[in-house]
């Protein structure tokens, strides 16, 4: 069986960047579980499907149409989603707020387990999400729960979006965060929680670099 690193924690906590320079340090695959969540969200708006409607979701879920690019030297993996690509759009803050929405249904989650458990191959896997290692792999051979306080990761979520051109307000999205750590954390199936043998790391006051040595230090161990 291939080995499998998990990393689960909340909205801004740096967990994207830690798992896309975990996964290029070690040569593994790279699985971002909330790609699919966003992009089950996406699908229901094209669709015209209201994001509470559990049974249409969940077979969008399940049929989803969706290719992952790799792009050139440097660019980033293309999402094309039913023929168009989504790139741009997956990524946003708004989408994350349907993935959200989404994520709170059991049986679309129960939708994507295959899915994402078939990103377990040789050499390896780092996978990112929120229920890694206390749901889809919990044989995993390390678990990291990543967390930072609210402020900060308002802070970190401010400074991307303002790079990325997007127009927005740090007190709107220290809002957003505070209500989307609450909606995960306190939904039915798979809430946002470290599993019992993860390795919790506060990245609050911590740099990319700070936290990839830490992570690369527990790994080595
Ligand atoms: O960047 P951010 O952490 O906000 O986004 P993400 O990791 O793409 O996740 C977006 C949303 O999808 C989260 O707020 C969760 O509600 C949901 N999600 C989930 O429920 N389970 C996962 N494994 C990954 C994401």
């Amino acid at each position: 069986k291939s080995p499998v690193i998990a990393v689960d924690g909340p909205s801004g906590s740096g967990k994207g960047t830690l798992c896309q320079k975990l996964a290029q340090h070690l040569g593994w695959s790279l699985l971002d579980s909330g790609a699919l969540y966003r992009l089950v969200g996406l699908a229901g708006v094209k669709h015209g499907i209201a994001l509470d409607q559990e049974a249409p979701l969940t077979e969008l879920a399940r049929d989803l149409d969706v290719r992952f690019e790799p792009g050139a030297e440097g660019e980033p993996t293309a999402v094309i989603l039913e023929g168009e690509d989504v790139s741009d759009v997956v990524r946003s803050e708004s989408t994350g707020e349907l993935a959200s929405q989404v994520a709170v249904l059991p049986e679309v989650r129960k939708a994507l387990l295959g899915r994402q458990r078939a990103f377990a191959q040789a050499p390896g896997l780092v996978a990112d999400g929120r229920d890694m290692g206390t749901v889809v792999f919990t044989d995993a051979d390390l678990k990291i729960f990543l967390t930072a306080s609210a402020e900060e990761r308002a802070d970190r979520r401010y400074n991307q979006l303002i790079n990325k051109g997007e127009s927005v307000s740090l007190a709107a999205l220290l809002e957003d965060i505070r209500a989307r750590d609450k909606r995960d954390s306190e939904r039915k199936v798979a809430p946002l929680k470290p599993a019992d043998d993860a390795v919790i790391i506060d990245s609050s006051g911590l740099g990319i670099d700070d936290v990839f040595d830490r992570v690369l230090a527990v790994v080595r161990e």
